[in-house]
């Protein structure tokens, strides 16, 4: 209103000024937020170190195991057959980038050499320096990177390991002997890459365009702080050929143009950014940006292929009472059994007794006295802590729920033991999985019900499906034998997709 009029007029003033007085209030606060929340970033950015560039995390020594794997091999009868999916892009069409130290290739090594195929995968380990080489390891080759000396690096608390590490799909590229290369991979030195399910997700994308594929952090400030489009090194990414041949004709000039950020995969990401390429998020690939026990997000995998895990110097080992590699290497049974079906979920629920059951599998079951229902139990359940070490829930780029307090609703954990196969009529091969009981002990729990505390195993009966991937997403079903069938100290239950009407319900 353009009304001019005095005593309106002393009255607005009389607003403005205390509007004025709210706006100086508001912007006080605001401030303080801002002040508070940037003293938050300041005091907690040494624990943004290890943010993937594994070389600068100051990692507990690791074990190391001697013991080779022929246990597992006894398990193994018949090999995965070979999935019939893959049109565009197999296992040799790919070449890995692993990032390493030499100051931790020691112990870092044991986890390459437990995803790593020496006569099928191609590949190169670039350190810093040269370290001694054992022949017959079974190792991919190693390379020294090249001088990145006349690069700047101003960040203050990375390390500048980071230009060297970001500029590794470059160099492999230049490399002689990568005639056929579909995709470059890039991981960490302690990344473990679930390979056939890498080589089901890079084959759903044609290589012949630009394509970069990775995850994000699990740590909502992490993506915050860097991005929520960059691949997490840690966790370990894709880059199709083509795109690699045009990063490299730019990427030592855009790195010169970022000496202020933190790590390789940061320098990656702004490089993609000037190249215009968004990130293609494939949730499958880990980067574990978590302190803890990773538990909970094993035990409730997103409907997708299991793809890497990362961080495994941070988290504890993910079985109990054995060390981190001996832990992983207990995997190798299921990922080469079923790789598709790997901590893949199902959730069934046994009538009579009412309990739940969620099934990871080739990993772990629990079993849980009532009902939980699915949209429950397909939610992490927080065994970690975040990326601070804390115990937040509002920490996370998706939902999780608390670990059950009450003294009833504590699962029963049973992990994954051994595996072994056996035929149907029709002398299909299925696989028996093994379950025992983690045995802690059981809060007292006054309902009037049955207790899972006698049950000492699970067995769980899967077909192979190696083409589970090439359907649309969506958990398998399982169900739960009778008590009848197996006894009172064992469960059965059988794991494959859903028949036509099958739902998770009681
Ligand atoms: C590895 O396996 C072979 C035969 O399977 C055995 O002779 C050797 O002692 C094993 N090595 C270790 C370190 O367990
Ligand atoms: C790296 O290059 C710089 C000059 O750019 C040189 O001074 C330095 O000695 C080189 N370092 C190595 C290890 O070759
Ligand atoms: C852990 O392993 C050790 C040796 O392998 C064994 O003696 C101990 O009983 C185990 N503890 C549990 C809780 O299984």
């Amino acid at each position: 209103m353009a009304t001019s009029n005095r005593s309106p007029g002393s009255i607005t003033s009389n607003r403005v000024s205390s509007l004025t007085k709210l706006m100086a209030w508001l912007i006080i606060a605001i401030s303080m937020t801002y002040v508070v929340y940037s003293l938050n970033l300041l005091l907690n950015s040494r624990s943004c170190l290890p943010v993937h560039s594994s070389n600068s995390v100051k990692s507990s020594i690791m074990a190391s195991d001697s013991s080779n794997s022929s246990q597992i091999r006894k398990n193994n009868h018949p090999p995965e057959k070979a999935p019939e999916n893959h049109k565009t892009t197999s296992l040799s069409h790919i070449m890995f980038g692993i990032a390493a130290s030499a100051s931790l290739w020691e112990q870092r090594k044991e986890y390459i050499k437990l995803w790593w195929r020496p006569s099928e995968m191609r590949g190169v380990v670039w350190l810093d320096r040269t370290v001694k080489i054992k022949r017959g390891e079974g190792l991919p080759t190693v390379k020294i990177s090249g001088n990145t000396s006349g690069f700047a690096y101003k960040n203050r608390q990375g390390h500048r390991s980071a230009i060297r590490i970001s500029r590794i799909v470059s160099e492999t590229l230049r490399l002689d002997g990568i005639e056929g290369v579909h995709w470059f991979v890039m991981g960490d030195d302690d990344t473990v890459f679930v390979v056939d399910n890498l080589v089901r997700i890079l084959s759903k994308y044609d290589h012949n365009q630009f394509y970069y594929i990775g995850s994000l952090s699990e740590s909502h400030l992490q993506n915050i702080y860097f991005s929520y489009g960059m691949a997490y090194g840690g966790g370990g990414f894709a880059i199709s050929y083509p795109l690699a041949k045009a990063l490299s004709k730019m990427q030592d000039r855009c790195i010169q143009r970022y000496p202020g950020l933190y790590g390789s995969d940061d320098r990656m990401q702004a490089c993609m950014a000037e190249l215009g390429v968004p990130l293609t998020k494939e949730p499958g690939f880990h980067q574990y940006d978590v302190y803890g026990n990773l538990f909970g997000l094993l035990a409730a995998h997103p409907v997708t292929p299991l793809v890497s895990l990362h961080h495994l110097d941070v988290v504890e080992p993910i079985f109990p009472n054995v060390t981190r590699v001996e832990a992983l290497r207990r995997l190798h049974g299921p990922m080469k059994a079923d790789s598709a079906g790997l901590m893949q979920q199902s959730i069934c629920y046994d009538r009579t007794r009412e309990w739940s059951f969620s099934v990871s599998w080739g990993y772990a079951v629990q079993i849980f006295r009532g009902v939980f229902s699915p949209r429950e139990l397909e939610m992490p359940s927080r065994t970690f802590l975040n990326w601070y070490r804390r115990a937040d829930y509002t920490a996370y780029a998706f939902n999780t729920r608390p670990v059950s307090r009450h003294p009833c609703q504590k699962p029963f954990v049973f992990y994954f033991d051994s595996l072994r196969y056996t035929t149907t009529h029709d002398t299909q091969a299925i696989t028996v999985t093994r379950y025992s009981r983690h045995r802690v002990p059981a809060p007292e729990c006054r309902w009037r019900m049955v207790s899972p505390a006698k049950i000492e195993w699970i067995e769980v009966r899967k077909k192979p499906d190696p083409l589970l991937w090439n359907k649309s997403p969506r958990r398998n079903c399982c169900r739960v034998m009778t008590e009848k069938e197996v006894g009172a100290k064992g469960v059965s239950i059988e794991v494959g997709e859903c028949r036509d009407g099958e739902i998770s319900e009681l």
